[in-house]
């Protein structure tokens, strides 16, 4: 807590307890926090915290708890400031504490928690998390969604009264999630000062940003409110990530890219191409065509299969068998022998879709433990599924018992972990239940990766990245859509994480009709996959997919290991160069979705690079559109230092809408 000089309303950043008389605290927290966090808080305006609800505070408090059926408002006192390997704040009031935990993390980025603990039991609210908003920071940007359209931002002047988003979903949601960005105006991807953070929590979060007329300004991140069911005596929030960065916002999305990155479980071996069956097959499993598939996504390039929905119970359509999680004899009646003995001829490795946390009423599961179920009888359904009580030990051990023996009996090294209906209530304890058991089958199976979906990008957050090396963004597999969806995705996520598959011809959820070489090069952006059904391919089609799938593997290492910096274009148009960890490699994506508002695009600037280095680009794919003699890329190589390709840029063709150009670039 760093605290302004009178410790009252006067001081415009201060809202948190007296100051002990005898104590300068804001010497003493402004040198562990700068020594700690290499004095990253020193360049923001004084920490507050959680702000309380006495002392005439007018804005929203960080704390909300009742004892006692009365409101809770501690008298607190500031009792020490530890420096271990984190800074902890201890804040006492009679039989209470609140310790709160700044640590440094790699990369530049700040972690916070707060942590309350009660001698006798409370009912939370909310416990948040407030940090002030420098007065230049005036913008905010948030993120909205809804299925098959994740990750968009929305931009809106920060100017009076409060801004609340409660994730009340029980998951982190493609509604709201838990990240926000404060900005100056006119900041770009490049340039511009940039405060980001993140909530790294799986269950629903609460981020409030607040203004209020005597200037002050707070933004919190918590827990969903009322997440917390029961009384307890200890509370905690997750932590919240914070990066700062002036040149604009690449500088807080590729620290963040790398914090992600670094978290995340090892992947053992190179990210190898998947192809999942969900689009190609829905629940039709049948053997001769699982194998005709596997044949064909294997000459493609793929090299993991991964069975979606439909493998378990009697599971014909999304109205059963959640929870019956045996093989569904009628369509694999040896098991998954025979695909498995395909797919290690076809040197492919086998993974498996599951939804552990639901169940249908059309089950046996439900038919056995109809008590299993979260809330109440008459709650409405979402995909005909109830959602199982995982603060439950019982159900967890039987959940871990049956994907365990699933896992233990055939050769599977993947996971599918989908979460499509939302919880009837928030329910911090589902959160805890989903990690434990993911934790439990992880620790029992180490061989198996998981990935995190929830109806395509719904559960998104450090939280669930710290067990799931794969998040399946969306549920859309229109290239124009996933384009967007990725790009801002980057703002928080690695290409290593990142799914991204080439779907059918004609998109599933949108209809489109787009090129092979737009939809192939958009899945190459990200961890490449496939979800066609590979029967469906012209000749052209194969052989492009093919070209770029090759392009992608020989790739892969440097590219999974490096940055994704996102690129300032016109309206209309997107573009990110990916850049090795070494700064030796990079590859630049420029995609021309509708038509271009100038006939002549208008030069590419990089960014990132070394400016007395000199980069030599080819052009790998040139983009459909007129004929320009006069654009160097189009006739061959070029040479051009670090500082002429980020001050003036390169030029390139004009491009048709739904045409990508890509530049390959090596130091010389
Ligand atoms: C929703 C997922 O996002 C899809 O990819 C697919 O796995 C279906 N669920 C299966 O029911």
């Amino acid at each position: 807590m760093v605290l302004g000089s009178d410790g009252g309303m006067a001081c415009c950043h201060y809202w948190g307890p007296p100051l002990p008389g005898d104590t300068d605290l804001d010497a003493l927290v402004a040198a562990a926090a700068g020594g700690i966090t290499g004095g990253m808080l020193d360049a923001l305006p004084p920490l507050s915290l959680v702000p309380e609800a006495r002392r005439s505070f007018p804005g929203q408090p960080g704390l909300v708890a009742f004892q006692n059926g009365l409101p809770l408002e501690p008298d607190w006192r500031l009792d020490s400031a530890d420096q271990g390997d984190a800074l902890t704040l201890r804040h006492v009031a009679p039989g209470l504490r609140l310790d709160i935990t700044i640590r440094a993390m790699d990369h530049g980025l700040i972690g916070l928690r707060a942590r309350l603990s009660s001698d006798a039991a409370v009912t939370l609210h909310h416990l948040a998390l407030a940090l002030p908003v420098p007065a230049h920071l005036s913008d905010l940007t948030e993120l909205a969604g809804r299925w098959t359209r994740e990750f968009q931002p929305v931009t809106t002047a920060l100017d009076h009264g409060a801004r609340l988003r409660d994730a009340r979903t029980g998951r982190s949601g493609h509604e709201h999630p838990p990240h926000l960005w404060l900005t100056a105006p006119g900041t770009t991807n490049t340039g511009g000062e940039v405060v980001a953070l993140h909530y790294g929590w799986s269950g629903g979060h609460r981020m409030l940003v607040e203004a209020l007329p005597d200037g002050r300004r707070q933004i919190q991140l918590g827990h969903c409110s009322g997440s917390e069911r029961a009384p307890g005596t200890v509370f905690e929030t997750a932590e919240i990530w914070l990066a700062r960065g002036d040149r604009g916002l690449n500088s807080v999305a590729v620290p963040f890219q790398r914090a992600i990155r670094d978290a995340l479980p090892p992947a053992r071996r190179p990210r190898p191409v998947h192809y999942n069956g969900w689009e190609a097959i829905y629940f039709r499993h049948d053997a001769t065509e699982l194998a005709q598939i596997a044949e064909r996504a294997a000459a493609l390039g793929a090299e993991r299969f991964v069975l979606d929905d439909g493998w378990f119970g009697r599971r014909d359509d999304d109205s059963s068998s959640l929870g019956d999680w045996t093989i569904d004899p009628r369509k694999h009646p040896q098991g998954f022998k025979p695909l498995i003995d395909k797919l290690r001829a076809l040197n492919m490795r086998f993974g498996l879709w599951f939804e552990p946390e639901m169940i249908n009423e059309d089950s046996d599961l439900y038919r056995a433990h109809p008590d299993w179920v979260l809330g109440p009888a008459d709650q409405i359904r979402g995909r005909s599924q109830l959602h199982l009580d995982m603060a439950r030990d019982d159900v967890r051990d039987h959940l871990f018992d049956l994907i365990g023996g699933i896992l233990g009996a055939w050769d599977i090294d993947y996971v599918k972990w989908d979460h499509n209906r939302l919880t009837p209530f928030p329910d911090a304890a589902q959160t805890r239940g989903v990690y434990a058991l993911l934790d439990r089958l992880r620790a029992a199976h180490p061989q198996v990766e998981f990935e995190s979906c929830a109806s395509g990008g719904g559960r998104i957050d450090a939280g669930i990245l710290t067990r799931c090396g794969r998040v399946w963004l969306s549920d859309s597999n229109d290239a124009i859509e996933r384009l967007r969806i990725q790009h801002h995705a980057a703002m928080l996520l690695p290409a290593c994480v990142t799914g991204s598959h080439v779907g059918p011809r004609e998109c599933h959820t949108s209809g489109r009709v787009l090129p092979m070489a737009l939809r192939a090069w958009t899945a190459a952006q990200r961890h490449m996959g496939f979800e066609m059904d590979p029967r469906e391919l012209t000749t052209a089609e194969a052989r492009t997919l093919t070209r770029v799938t090759t392009w992608w593997k020989a790739n892969r290492d440097w590219m999974m290991a490096g940055d994704i910096w996102r690129l300032d274009r016109p309206a209309g148009s997107l573009a990110e160069m990916q850049l090795s960890a070494d700064g030796s490699r990079m590859v630049v994506f420029a995609a021309q979705i509708d038509a271009p508002v100038a006939l002549q695009p208008p030069l590419l600037r990089l960014t990132g690079l070394d400016p007395q280095a000199r980069y030599r680009l080819t052009m790998l794919e040139h983009p459909v559109g007129h004929h320009s003699s006069s654009v160097a890329l189009s006739r061959g190589a070029v040479t051009l230092n670090g500082a002429a390709l980020m001050a003036q840029g390169v030029a390139l063709p004009p491009a048709f809408p739904q045409t990508i150009a890509v530049i390959e670039g090596t130091r010389l």
